[in-house]
């Protein structure tokens, strides 16, 4: 099929390349200049695992390429995704601008079969809205088709993916999304724009909260004295619940599971339907990073004066994207708090200086942690679990982790000489501070 994707950001690039290698011919459209050019000249703008082989291999092989004019392209495309973003408004409502952007260019399109199939995340009843817009000049089919791709992993979970979501009241649309995602191989859900939606914005706000109610009896396992990975082992076994997105620490960030609750919440409010639970699970996440901070201050007595490592500055492994990182948003109330910290992210440091000038990043972990008071861990990447917790030992000035992340570390650090906290658990280790100080916290 002759495709084009509007906007090269996370989502639209990856389904420009992953499309092209399925054999379509893609058209990616940016229109940002400086993004447009990096990308043309074979550089990936964003860190994506096994993305970067598949952009050279598909522009290569002549199946995509990139340019600035969408009207043009649209033109002779039978299928145009909309993959532009849709970030929180001033009450955490969806920002349409964008997605308004593309639709106003697109009416001027008039007399064709095409395909509009919406893949960024839009508040219910904007397909519709968009149908309607758009049925006057006769132009296009609209559909909805959500994205459920996970930076990181998002090519790996383009070509695996669980389900495939159309919403569209257009049988042709329907026909020819169906057409395209079935060699995927996963079930196809045919439903209404508003039905499409909602599971996309459902999902999202159904990951939050699994994560918000970890970390809640996370919490209340360090108190109690239970023991989170066993608590969290008895919940997984069980095929109601299941095993994914129960890993506690310093909650939920990133683009979308943050941004998602609240334009859900938003919505519920519009319809005057109170969103008691949306409304906890953003607590419960604010609250984690608050906690965090809290520990890590009461633990080193006070953060003035004192020096903190701080190992991992992206939302999550695997990407560079450190759009409301816990990580970074925690780097920072510690440098409020008078500490000085030294940061250190395989991939995203540079991403965390523009967010964050201010952070010192280092490009060798074991010199971030060099004479610091505690060392952090705030992104689960691999890397670290790698780390010469020996040498590292030698170089820090007091023996502390706390790790916000569960990265399973507690028992080799204790028997490398650190006192340990992490998520659920009791601290763990020796620990170099009064024992008023430890009651307090076990
Ligand atoms: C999320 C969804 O998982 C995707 O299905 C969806 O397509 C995407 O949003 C989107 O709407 O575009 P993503 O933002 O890439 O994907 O990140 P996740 O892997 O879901 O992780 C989100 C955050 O939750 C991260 O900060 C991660 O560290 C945290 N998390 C995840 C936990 O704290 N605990 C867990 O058990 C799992």
């Amino acid at each position: 099929m002759e495709i084009c994707v509007v906007g090269a950001g996370y989502v639209g690039l990856t389904l420009a390349a992953c499309l092209a290698k399925l054999g379509h011919r893609v058209v990616c459209v940016e229109k940002e200049p400086g993004r447009l050019e990096a990308i043309r000249s074979g550089l990936c703008p964003f860190h994506e695992p096994g993305l970067p082989g598949l952009l050279r291999e598909g522009m290569h092989g002549g199946r995509l390429s990139f340019t600035g004019e969408l009207v043009e392209v649209a033109a002779s495309s039978e299928v145009v995704f909309c993959a532009v973003g849709t970030p929180s408004g001033r009450n955490g409502e969806a920002d349409l601008s964008a997605v308004e952007e593309v639709v106003d260019a697109l009416s001027r399109l008039r007399d064709g079969n095409r395909i509009l199939a919406l893949k960024s995340t839009v508040p219910v009843g904007t397909t519709d809205r968009v149908a309607r817009r758009l049925a006057r000049t006769r132009g296009f089919h609209v559909a909805c088709n959500p994205e459920f791709l996970r930076e990181g992993s998002a090519v790996e979970d383009f070509f695996h993916p669980h389900r495939t979501v159309i919403g569209t009241r257009s049988p042709l649309a329907a026909q020819r999304l169906r057409a395209l995602f079935e060699p995927l191989g996963a079930p196809v859900l045919l439903t209404d724009p508003p039905t499409a939606e909602m599971v996309k914005y459902a999902a999202n706000a159904f990951l939050a909260t699994k994560i918000s109610f970890i970390n809640e009896i996370a919490n209340l396992c360090e108190h109690v004295g239970a023991d989170l990975r066993t608590v969290t082992e008895g919940l997984g076994l069980d095929p109601r619940i299941g095993p994914h997105y129960l890993q506690a620490g310093i909650g939920f960030g990133g683009s979308c599971l943050p941004k998602d609750v609240r334009a859900l919440a938003e919505l519920a409010r519009e319809y005057l339907v109170e969103p008691v639970l949306l409304e906890a699970v953003l607590q419960v996440n604010e609250a984690q990073r608050r906690r965090f901070v809290d520990r890590v201050e009461v633990l080193l007595g006070g953060l003035a004066g004192k020096t903190v490592a701080v190992l991992g500055l992206s939302f999550k492994a695997g990407t560079d994207d450190v759009r409301e990182s816990p990580a970074l948003a925690i780097a920072e109330r510690l440098l409020a708090r008078g500490a000085s910290v030294r940061a250190h992210d395989p991939v995203a440091a540079q991403a965390a200086r523009q967010r964050l000038p201010a952070l010192p990043c280092f490009a060798d972990p074991y010199e971030a942690t060099r004479d610091t008071d505690a060392v952090l861990l705030l992104t689960d990447w691999p890397e670290y679990r790698d780390l010469n917790w020996h040498e590292i030992r030698r170089r820090v000035r007091r023996p502390i982790v706390v790790d916000g992340r569960g990265t399973g570390l507690a028992q080799r650090l204790v028997r490398e000489g650190f006192a340990v906290f992490e998520p659920g658990s009791p601290l763990r280790g020796r620990y170099p501070i009064s024992a008023e100080e430890t009651e307090w916290f076990i």
